[in-house]
């Protein structure tokens, strides 16, 4: 029965969690569970044990687990043609590419597997427009992003947005980092060689930070009146999981490059993506960037169904209306442990005192609920968008039970 289970192991989730310590890098937090099944909004683990997953990894599970539709295709298609190489052409690529460019309302695609490669070839496009549009000098383009950001852990990506330190160092030059939300700021930082400004519309891994209203169009404006280019990371935000198709949607703006991942192949595959403008897009030519499973027939195919999906099921729609009702009743929620619920749509972030977030995150595995934390002691809870007003309503009690328990 959910939510009366103890996480207490069994010998065979021990057995797994042993091996995995024992051959596996050591380059993860996992949390004491072994799951093996899930359905919609549902894991069951090892022992047979029920959760409610509202982690959805991290925003890829839109459409919850093992969508039927999208299984099908999967299922089919890895039978006709799952790779070949990107010498040729087929069908599904051009699906991919057609119906992906018209989802975002933009002109061009460039596909990849993981969220992070898609960032560095959106940092790639930038330059090459940069110096072979705007006209800045060779090796001196610059991009600005955000304190807080979080846009991958590739080199490139922790040397923008943390630094390499002393472990990976010397971090890779041409990043600047300004105030997430602080528009004068980014204004300030604009110089004659900035080619890009990416940003994530909220900032997922940062604690769920939402940026002062208006604080997008302003700094597209900028963008605009200086001739840098307006590059969003969707790759959290994106697939209707802040109640519209895009977070960019709720503010009237038009991004010169997308970033998006995660959930475009309705969490089954890796796929991930670069869509934009011709102008910027057209910035790459043969030969500058390219991978060997990118656009793949099977991971195409998947991700056009998983775009359909998204559309009939609106699940937009869903995110924006449970997204309200849940962020009221977690608002409404009498505890002293809590500093500030946050969010939009179905993507949501309790902010604990010190230490309490742990504390909480383990007991809701406790009680059946799975969730983790973002930085700095903020829960986040961004389950599948097909999830139900009942099961919000489900988690709502373990939350308040599990409150009570200080
Ligand atoms: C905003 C954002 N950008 C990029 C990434 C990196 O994606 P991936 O882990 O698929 O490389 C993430 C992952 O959480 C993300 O949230």
């Amino acid at each position: 029965m959910p939510g009366s289970s103890q996480t207490r192991l069994g010998p065979k989730s021990q057995a797994v969690i042993e091996r995995t310590h024992k051959y596996s890098a050591n380059h993860y937090h996992r949390l004491p569970v072994v799951f093996v099944r899930g359905e919609g909004v549902r894991l069951w683990d090892l022992e047979g044990r029920e959760y409610i997953d509202m982690l959805g990894t991290y925003s890829a599970l839109n459409v919850g687990h093992c969508h039927p539709r999208i299984l099908n295709v999967l299922r089919e298609q890895a039978g006709l043609l799952a790779n070949v190489s990107n010498a040729v052409y087929t069908p599904q690529y051009a699906d991919f590419v057609e119906n992906l460019a018209k989802f975002c309302f933009l002109d061009k695609v460039l596909p990849k597997n993981g969220g992070v490669e898609a960032w560095e070839s959106a940092v790639k496009i930038a330059r090459a427009w940069g110096y072979g549009v705007k006209g800045v000098d060779r090796n001196k383009a610059e991009i600005i992003v955000c304190d807080g950001a979080f846009h991958g852990r590739t080199l490139a990506a922790i040397s923008a947005t943390q630094k390499c330190g002393d472990k990976f160092g010397p971090s890779a030059p041409g990043f600047v980092s300004v105030p997430f939300g602080d528009t004068d700021a980014f204004e300030n930082a604009v110089t004659k060689n900035t080619v890009a400004f990416v940003v994530e519309p909220i900032q997922g891994e940062g604690g769920i930070n939402i940026p002062p209203e208006g604080y997008l169009n302003k700094v597209s404006y900028i963008c605009l009146d200086r001739n840098v280019l307006f590059v969003l990371d969707e790759i959290q935000t994106g697939f209707c999981r802040t109640g519209n198709k895009f977070a960019f949607w709720h503010q009237c703006l038009s991004p010169d490059l997308l970033i998006v991942g995660k959930a475009l192949s309705g969490g089954f595959l890796p796929i991930s993506a670069v869509v934009g403008t011709k102008e910027a897009m057209d910035a790459i030519k043969p030969g500058d960037d390219g991978s060997t499973f990118g656009g793949n027939p099977l991971a195409c195919a998947v991700a056009v169904e998983a775009l359909k999906v998204l559309e009939e099921e609106r699940l937009a729609d869903r995110a924006l209306l449970l997204g309200e009702y849940f962020i009221s009743q977690l608002k409404g929620l009498d505890s002293s442990l809590i500093k500030e619920v946050r969010g939009r749509g179905l993507m949501i972030g309790i902010e604990f005192q010190r230490e309490h977030g742990l504390e909480f995150r383990d007991k809701m595995l406790e009680a059946g609920v799975l969730c983790k934390e973002t930085r700095d002691n903020v829960i986040r809870f961004a389950p599948p968008l097909t999830i139900t007003k009942e099961e919000i309503d489900s988690v709502l009690n373990r939350t308040e039970t599990v409150l009570r328990q200080r």
